[in-house]
């Protein structure tokens, strides 16, 4: 892994989760880290270019507002310009087709339309008690070098809650990445011809995050594929493989409407009808209420 440098601001984000997670650690709170977005693998030192994925962030960030509902304390480790929970819902020209601009001059003044007040309204009650409670923290990432640091550095300040942390690894993160020392410095030259790209495996970062890093938290990965065939089996081999509790399997066309928990010893589907959708419904909602559930159960029965 190409690791031997942290990214520049690492130390900042190290101390903000650490005190992120020590100011909440009291009594019976709990707290998710919720990783969203996809991650980059630079081909360059000096990077122009990268390989990325399709990773929009969107499960992370609806999850994180879920949570937050939940009464769970949020790490939000995302990729940077991905979705954010709350501003999600105003993206694009969303936000400003809200808004009306009164007069013009001195006495300039912004309303927001009173047909959006009552979309906007309950979304901005729940930013600001979220924001004023303190308790959601943003750390976010680029490459997926950056994404093992912050993993690890959350995992440090999260084991000390044991059972009562959860983590809930939506993003997409890369597996496969260019050595560092095969990256050239600068940007690649069309010049030189077609250039030569050799692909590396990262390690799965799961395997020392369940067995070492934090191993006593409720940890759920999730599983995206394209062919549902080997959805349920590559979902219960990780599970054979890293021990952790819980893999969310989805397959990338269906992924906002339906989705498959499986465990050790059993499977099953949730899903959203086409009505609940049209009604505004996010699968998400269902996803947390349901893990909440299981992470309340693993807690009643958690021994050290
Ligand atoms: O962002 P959206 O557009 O809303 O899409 C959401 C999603 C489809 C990205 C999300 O629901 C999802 O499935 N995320 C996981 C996708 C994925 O990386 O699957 P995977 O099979 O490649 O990895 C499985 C697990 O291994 C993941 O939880 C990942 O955290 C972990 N992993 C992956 C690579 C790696 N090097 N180390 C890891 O630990």
């Amino acid at each position: 892994m190409p690791l031997i440098y942290p990214p520049s601001d690492f130390e900042d984000n190290r101390t903000l989760l650490k005190e992120f997670c020590e100011r909440h650690n009291k009594f019976d709170q709990r707290i998710v880290l919720i990783t969203s977005g996809g991650t980059t693998v630079p081909l360059e030192h000096n990077t122009v270019r990268f390989v990325d994925n399709f990773s929009a962030g969107t499960r992370g960030a609806a999850s994180a507002e879920y949570f937050l509902e939940h009464e769970y304390n949020v790490i939000f480790m995302h990729r940077l310009k991905s979705l954010e929970p709350f501003t999600r819902h105003f993206n694009g020209q969303k936000f400003m087709d809200m808004l009306e601009l009164n007069d013009r001059g001195p006495n300039t003044t912004i309303t927001v339309k009173p047909d959006s007040v009552d979309v906007l309204a309950p979304i901005l009650a729940s930013y600001k008690a979220a924001q004023e409670g303190g308790r959601i923290l943003y750390i976010n990432f680029t490459s997926v070098s950056d994404y093992f640091w912050l993993l690890r550095a959350a995992c440090e300040c999260l084991a000390a809650y044991g059972p009562r942390a959860l983590l809930y690894l939506a993003a997409a993160v890369s597996d496969f990445y260019v050595p560092s020392n095969q990256l050239p410095v600068h940007k690649l030259q069309s010049g030189a011809g077609v250039p030569n790209i050799n692909l590396q495996l990262v390690p799965k970062l799961l395997a020392p995050l369940v067995s070492l890093w934090v191993p006593h938290a409720y940890v759920v990965s999730f599983k995206l594929e394209t062919d549902e065939s080997i959805l349920i089996p590559k979902s219960r081999e990780s599970l054979n493989k890293y021990k952790h509790k819980l893999v969310i399997g989805n397959m990338l066309q269906t992924r906002r409407s339906k989705v498959v928990f499986v465990t050790l010893d059993s499977s099953y589907e949730l899903g959203l009808s086409r009505e609940q959708m049209l009604n505004g419904m996010e699968i998400d909602d269902t996803i947390v209420s349901n893990v909440v559930l299981n992470h309340t159960d693993f807690l009643q029965n958690h021994k050290y």
